[in-house]
């Protein structure tokens, strides 16, 4: 015990570790588990006070070229039902958001080429033109640094790219070729190269997961530096190759996260809705071990039980943008308070 304190303790002082030493905290978890939720959610605090921000989440297309062996909407998943949402409904969406208190819209989709650059570049302009007291994030998965440019160019903010899995041979049982664990690396870097504020992440007791893997997580991510990790747990989809794999767990979910906070003491992490769905209290958790993000869900209502990548998925609930009332009394409840505004990492500040 005292061993582990000495490891997390240096952990919070030079947000670092060696590989065998993160493998020994998370086979150790039990045991210190609450004196690292001490430090995450102190740490927290120190960077963001009580603050939970949130994203209005607009799922704008069902379509996906990828054919990742995890996700219900991949290509290969026929009985997918599948939508895109027009830039008009993508804009009564941020209206709908605007006006509930959302200041960030996260546009996120499947691998879609129906969304060109132009396509892309134009939604996004125009969400900026009319919201420009807004962030945009887009979370539209592997384009060429040309592509990312051109979106960043057009305003967007930040990017949202999980890396899955930071193991090359790990990332291949979990994809299908051409994707590959280094072109999804070589995207985020060039991200953060480009100037979005970068969201990476991972689920967690995904397909063939080890502890030596998300050790190897949280040093790809101290080499990023993100700005944003999402972390939730693998949850089974009916219709993909991984139907009858074990879901991850949100115990350890949650202390991955607070790990992270240990490692990057600023970042935005989101308590995820895959967290909340496989525990009721799941993202209150998330909030006391150091998350300090909740993206509810903005798009419209008839599509929402179509963008289904796992089973089970929340949708109509507290998840919901509409019901932003009872989130905020749920976070309250929690110990925190939502605020309006954009959210940005403790870094950033607004660019021109
Ligand atoms: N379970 C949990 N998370 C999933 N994702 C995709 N499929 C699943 C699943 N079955 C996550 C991936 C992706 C993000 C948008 O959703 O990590 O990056």
């Amino acid at each position: 015990m005292e061993k582990l304190k000495i490891l997390v303790d240096r952990l919070y002082d030079t947000h670092h570790l060696e590989k065998d030493e993160y493998i020994t905290l998370i086979e150790n978890r039990d045991s210190i588990r609450d004196y690292v939720f001490s430090l995450s959610s102190a740490v927290r605090e120190k960077y963001y006070g009580k603050d939970v921000y949130i994203r209005g989440l607009i799922e704008f297309t069902s379509y996906c070229k990828n054919n990742c062996y995890y996700c219900g909407i991949r290509a290969g998943n026929k009985d997918a039902k599948r939508y895109r949402l027009s830039k008009e409904q993508i804009l009564e969406c941020c209206e709908t958001g605007y006006d509930l208190g959302f200041r960030t819209f996260v546009m996120q989709g499947g691998e879609d080429p129906y969304y060109t650059d132009d396509i892309i570049c134009d939604i996004v302009g125009e969400i900026k033109t009319r919201y420009p007291d807004c962030a945009v994030t887009l979370s539209i998965g592997e384009k060429s640094e040309e592509s990312y440019r051109r979106y960043y160019e057009a305003g967007a903010d930040r990017y949202l790219l999980r890396h899955e899995t930071a193991d090359c041979e790990h990332y291949s049982k979990l994809h299908p070729a051409p994707l590959t664990a280094e072109n999804r690396q070589k995207c985020l870097f060039n991200l953060k190269k480009i100037g979005f504020q970068t969201g990476a992440g991972f689920m967690v007791g995904s397909p063939y997961q080890t502890n030596e893997n998300l050790a190897d997580d949280l040093l790809f991510l101290e080499k990023l530096q993100p700005e944003m990790v999402g972390i939730g747990p693998f949850i089974p989809h009916h219709a993909t190759p991984f139907r009858n794999m074990p879901q991850g767990t949100a115990e350890l979910s949650i202390f991955m996260l607070a790990l992270v906070r240990l490692i990057l003491p600023a970042a935005l992490l989101p308590a995820t809705t895959a967290l909340g769905t496989i525990l009721p209290d799941g993202r209150e958790l998330a909030l006391k071990a150091g998350a300090n993000v909740v993206m509810p869900n903005l798009s419209p209502t008839d599509v929402r039980s179509k963008y289904l990548l796992y089973d089970n998925k929340i949708s109509t609930g507290e998840e919901s943008a509409q019901s932003v009332k009872s989130l905020e009394s749920r976070v309250i409840s929690a110990g925190y308070k939502v605020v309006k505004t954009r959210g940005d990492h403790a870094s950033f500040t607004e660019r021109k």
